[in-house]
Parts: structure tokens; sequence; C-alpha cells
């Protein structure tokens, strides 16, 4: 993917939601309309610091039909790398930051019977504008919301207003937990599962939906990694003939970047496989961090994904 066309937006709005989430409106700053996107669809949110660029992943949470500006809710993350601090703490209101075009890697299944979402805190944005499409058709949805507590429950009152008896919020603090095995096994056939939140949630739905016998094009996930931080390492790209020193609270990718070296990148999550990247050399262990290249392939040493693996190593030499 081509990373020259970012589009520059201008911050029209900021509102606090829960203790830990606030949501951004961004607008064109050339005025006029953004691009068209589907429910699921994420951008990059590009921010440039004053010592570093950070470039993080965001769910379009706003209606697909609104495109006078997009909405993306922001968890302040207790173990942040600076994207969604710098975010909460330096973005304002005529802030400008470029975003990347709209991309969908969650999109919702178009013959499915029924669908039912589950979310986990900050996991409910995607479904915010997936269920705008889905409130227009005919086929029935419900969303099942897990938050800490009552403070934790962003977008509260939107979803009961907009989707009425087809919400069902629990809270951790009242003991009151998601029914993952009663939900998942008494559904009409052509059901499909969506569930985006913590990984272990992720891990609970997909599970408890293979053991049911549910079809795996049936069951949807999105999981975005945070790239973890890790030892120091160097790299050498052998086409472009750059060598880069990848720090500790950088990912490889974002390293790369920062030595002037384009690479390609879709989710920044170590999901969509935009950045799979041919490993030439290394004296050492590859750290691998995603969820997209198989077991196989992770041992074979062959390739890495730089947006979320890194490497325990003296020398590492990619074919970029
Ligand atoms: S950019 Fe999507 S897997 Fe790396």
């Amino acid at each position: 993917m081509s990373h020259a066309n970012t589009i520059l937006v201008r911050v029209s709005a900021i509102e606090p939601l829960t203790p830990l989430i606030k949501r951004f409106a961004l607008s064109p700053a050339a005025g006029g309309f953004l691009p068209a996107f589907s429910g699921g669809s994420h951008i990059i949110v590009v921010m440039r610091g004053a010592t570093r660029v950070h470039r993080n992943p965001y769910s379009l949470l706003s209606p697909p039909n609104l495109l006078d500006s997009y909405q993306i809710g922001v968890r302040r993350m207790e173990v942040s790398r600076g994207g969604s601090m710098f975010m909460h703490d330096h973005v304002r209101i005529g802030s400008e930051l470029e975003i990347t075009h709209p991309v969908n890697l969650f999109n919702l299944d178009k013959l499915a019977r029924k669908h039912i979402l589950i979310a986990g805190g900050i996991g409910i944005t995607p479904f915010m504008a997936q269920m705008e499409d889905l409130r227009a058709g005919s086929v029935p949805y419900e969303l099942h919301y897990s938050v800490r507590g009552p403070e934790h429950s962003a977008f509260r009152d939107r979803l009961l207003e907009r989707h009425g008896a087809r919400i069902r919020i629990y809270h951790d603090s009242a003991n009151d937990f998601i029914d993952v095995e009663g939900l998942l096994g008494n559904q009409p056939l052509g059901t499909h599962v969506y569930v985006c939140g913590p990984a272990g949630m992720i891990e609970k739905v997909v599970g408890t939906a293979r053991i049911a016998g549910w079809s795996g094009s049936h069951i949807h996930w999105e999981q975005f990694s945070a790239p973890p931080v890790g030892d120091a390492f160097d790299v050498f790209l052998a086409k472009s003939g750059v060598s880069v020193r990848v720090p500790p609270d950088q990912s490889l990718l974002e390293a790369i970047e920062a030595a002037g070296v384009d690479a390609p990148y879709l989710c920044r999550g170590g999901v969509c496989g935009e950045c799979r990247t041919k490993v030439l050399e290394v004296d050492g262990v590859l750290v691998h961090n995603d969820h997209f290249l198989s077991s196989e392939e992770k041992e074979s040493g062959r390739a890495i994904m730089p947006c979320v693996s890194r490497a325990q190593c003296t020398k590492l030499v990619l074919d970029l």
C-alpha cells in the first residue's frame, strides 16, 4: 500500500466517554467529505510528535453514511508506547493529523441469516458502525457488550436508543458475565458470530464456537496486537542498503520507517499480512507476535511481520 496518499484532517470534537476512552471527530482539513467506508473498517492515524512518529490503527465508529467527519474511540493504554497517550494528552480541538484511507478487515458476512456481536471494552468500536449497517437491513442481530462496570460502558445511551432490546450489557463488577456456551449453543443455522475485545475473550468465543461445531467461515474476530517492547537489535535492509537499529520501545516497522524506508502495511496489528517480509539471514531467533503466519512459517524463520514481530539476534537481514 502506498502511504503517500494520507488525508489531512482536523480534530473537530473531543468527548470523554469513560474514565479511559475519548471520542475524537476528524474532519477533512480541506473541507468536503471523507472516503466512503463500511462498518468494521479501520484507519491508521499518523501522529507526529516532537521526537517520533506514531501510527496507530483505530476502528471507525461513526455511521457509514456520515462522511463529513470520521469518529474514533481511543482508550488510554496503561502500558503505552506513546500513541494513545499522545492522542489523550497532546491532541486538542483544531489539531491536525494525517489518516490513511479506510480498510475493512472485519466485514459483516452478507449471506448471514443472523449476526451475534460480542464486544469487550474498547472492542465495541467496530460494532458501532456495523450496527448502523445492520439497523438499516432486515437480518436479525444482537450485541453482547461486556465492560468492567457501568462507568466504563461507552456509548451505552446511544446503543440503547438506536438498537433497544438487541443490546445486552454485562458488568464484571456485578459478576455479570456473558454465557458464551449458552449463547453459541443454540443458534439458527446460518448465524455468524463476531468478536472484538481482549485476547482472552476472543480465545473463549472462538474456542467455544469451534467446540460447538460452528463452521470456521461463520466465526469472525478482530484482534489487532500492539507491538510489544523487547530487546534492541540491528537489521540490515538488503534492497535499500540501509542498516537500522531497532530500539526496545519501537517496532521493527517503525524503525524501518524512521530510517526513511517505505515499507508496506495495512493493519499494523499483525492481522492482514500486508507487511510480510522475507528474512534473508538471522543469527538468533525471530519473536513472532502476529496472527497471520502459520506455525510452520514461523518455525521456518524465513518470513516476519515487522509491524508486531521482532528478533533476538545480533544480525537480521531482510529483503526490503
Ligand atoms: S501490517 Fe498487517 S500484518 Fe503487518
